[in-house]
């Protein structure tokens, strides 16, 4: 098929380089000029396992092509695949404003009839409204389809080619029948549904994986108070097949451009509308106090922080991806630093330059130069590599040997076995520090 994608974001770039693998031609179209210049000079702007290969093996055979002309981008496409960001506006709403923007110069350029699928995640409505304004004295039929991404940061191109399944609004037969003709490699369930429920279905997913983390920590937090091994209770709650395995991981909490956001996206739909979301509300809270309990812990365990030397390792929100949107690390240094330590930082692949700007912290070029003469360290991202970190030489390294785990990368009883200082545990009546 011929397809336009706009927005060369992770979802639209992922998107446009798995399906000119498929053998489709696409266009990947984005206002942002420095963007499309470094993609035409096969520079990519993210960081994601597997795509640079993908992207230069396809536009090599000329499958993908990137442009920031719009009109040009239309050109005889029968598919419009809609992938630009809605990032949190203040109030918790999801801001559409590059969304209708780019809908409006959609509207002025169409020459055609066209299937316009939206990936990006749209609050519920959105896509009845879109098809409105589209069609509206229009001389084109614009079949308006939901198709929002499941896709996670660091293995994205992988979960493009094997998802756990597909969600699509929809409409008519013509549009059930062309989606499961671009998505026939794809061998995983199809819930076709309306617009409104495969919009919903996006916010739920992500609201659920949020809750099922702070669900994880706030029992972490108890086990801390009253004793329990999380590792082993997550592990075996996580057996019951009603409740699974996956994202028990308790720790530092969750970060990214995407989990917050959502959580934060139901929470005010359901302020708007009377419905009580507060079991939301909390997911954000708890998710915020870990980040706060670390500073704590630390604080209980060196005391005044003024010229104590904190090594942090990993700023990347999780690993295998150099986004540092919403990152625990952000919050973390940069509360040690209104407390006055020494940050030293490392991460194997996040850009630190652009951090430096509003953060105070050196930047170490290996983790064993992060842990030299610490006071402290502090694991924030679960990178493989902190896992085969060689722990004698990092206590011998360190002023004072004492690992904050934020991620579970290592056992409490090894760091202990191995000399290191267990963090002193916050009690339940001991007040977080506020940031
Ligand atoms: C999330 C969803 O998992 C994807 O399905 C969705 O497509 C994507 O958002 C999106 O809406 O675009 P992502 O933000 O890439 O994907 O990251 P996750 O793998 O969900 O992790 C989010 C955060 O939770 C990370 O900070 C991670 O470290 C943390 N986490 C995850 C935990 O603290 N504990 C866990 O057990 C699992």
């Amino acid at each position: 098929m011929k397809i336009c994608i706009v927005g060369a974001g992770y979802v639209g770039l992922v998107s446009a380089a798995v399906l000119a693998h498929w053998g489709h031609e696409i266009v990947c179209v984005d206002k942002d000029e420095a963007k499309i210049n470094a993609l035409l000079g096969g520079e990519l702007p993210l960081y994601e396992e597997g795509l640079q290969e993908l992207v230069e093996q396809n536009m090599k055979k000329e499958r993908l092509v990137f442009t920031t002309d719009f009109t040009q981008a239309l050109v005889n496409r029968e598919v419009v695949i809609l992938a630009v960001g809605t990032p949190s506006s203040e109030d918790g709403h999801p801001n559409l404003s590059y969304l209708w923007s780019a809908l409006r110069t959609l509207k002025l350029q169409i020459k055609q009839d066209v299937t316009l699928i939206i990936k990006s995640t749209v609050p519920v409505g959105t896509c009845a409204l879109i098809s409105q304004f589209l069609n509206k004295d229009s001389n084109y039929d614009v079949e308006v389809i939901s198709a929002p991404e499941f896709l996670r940061q660091g293995s994205a191109v992988y979960d493009f080619q094997y998802p756990d399944r597909l969600v699509i609004g929809y409409k008519t037969e013509k549009a059930r029948v062309l989606i499961e003709n671009l998505f026939q490699p794809l061998n995983c369930t199809k819930v076709f549904t309306d617009w409104d429920s495969s919009e919903m279905i996006k916010y739920a997913s992500n609201a659920f994986l949020a809750m099922k983390i702070s669900y994880i920590n706030t029992i972490a937090n108890l086990c801390d108070a009253v004793g329990g091994n999380i590792k082993d209770v997550a592990y075996s709650v996580g057996l019951d097949r009603r409740i699974g395995s996956a994202f028990l991981n308790s720790g530092v909490g969750f970060g990214g451009s995407c989990l917050p956001k959502d959580t934060r996206a139901l929470v005010a739909l359901g302020e708007a509308n009377g419905v009580n979301v507060s079991i939301l509300r909390d997911v954000l809270v708890v998710n915020y106090e870990q980040r706060l309990r670390i500073v704590n812990q630390l604080k209980e365990s060196l005391g005044d922080l003024r010229g104590k030397n904190i090594a942090i390792l990993g700023l990347a929100f999780k690993a295998n991806t150099d986004d540092v949107r919403e990152a625990p690390s952000i919050t973390i240094i940069s509360i040690i630093n209104k407390l006055g330590g020494q940050v030293r930082v490392y991460d194997p692949i996040v850009n630190m330059e652009n951090l430096q700007r509003n953060l105070s912290f050196y930047p170490a070029t290996d983790h064993y130069e992060t842990f030299d003469g610490a006071d402290a360290a502090i694991i924030l991202t679960d990178w493989e590599e902190f896992r085969s970190l060689d722990l004698e030489r990092i206590r011998q390294l360190m002023n004072t040997p004492l690992i904050i785990d934020g991620r579970g990368i290592f056992e409490e009883k090894k760091l202990e076995n191995q000399g290191f200082l267990i963090p002193q545990k916050i009690s339940p009546e001991q007040d977080l520090i506020s940031a």
